[in-house]
């Protein structure tokens, strides 16, 4: 299955992704500029991603706990979601995902 990933430059990445996977892994397995500092824990906001609207209704409403990280993230929108809450399925079989500014490694730094 795809997942389809727009980095913070702006470049398009199509990343196989397995399902039962996290969307974090996915993304942080092949290389891409995210940090995920908590590797998973939903405790640092740091996979943040924006969900493309036409997929958004497929995912699972964010939990509490993801909507507290999400409200420290300070570019986050209606869109956002953590990356490592979203499980990979076959109904998510070509998800597009943008990662957030806050999401680089290197935010200082961009
Ligand atoms: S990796 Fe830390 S909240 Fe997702």
């Amino acid at each position: 299955m795809k997942l389809i990933v727009t980095d913070q430059a702006g470049v398009v990445h199509e990343l196989e992704a397995l399902e039962g996977w996290r969307a974090m892994e996915v993304i942080r397995d092949w290389g891409l500029n995210i940090k995920a500092e908590c590797g998973g824990a939903c405790s640092c906001a740091t996979c943040h991603v924006y969900v493309d609207p036409n997929w958004a209704d497929r995912l699972h409403p964010p939990t509490e706990e993801e909507e507290n990280m999400l409200d420290s993230a300070a570019d986050a929108t209606e869109e956002s979601r953590l990356s490592c809450q979203i499980i990979m399925t076959d109904e998510l079989d070509g998800l597009e995902l943008t990662l957030a500014p806050s999401a680089a490694k290197d935010e200082a730094a961009a």
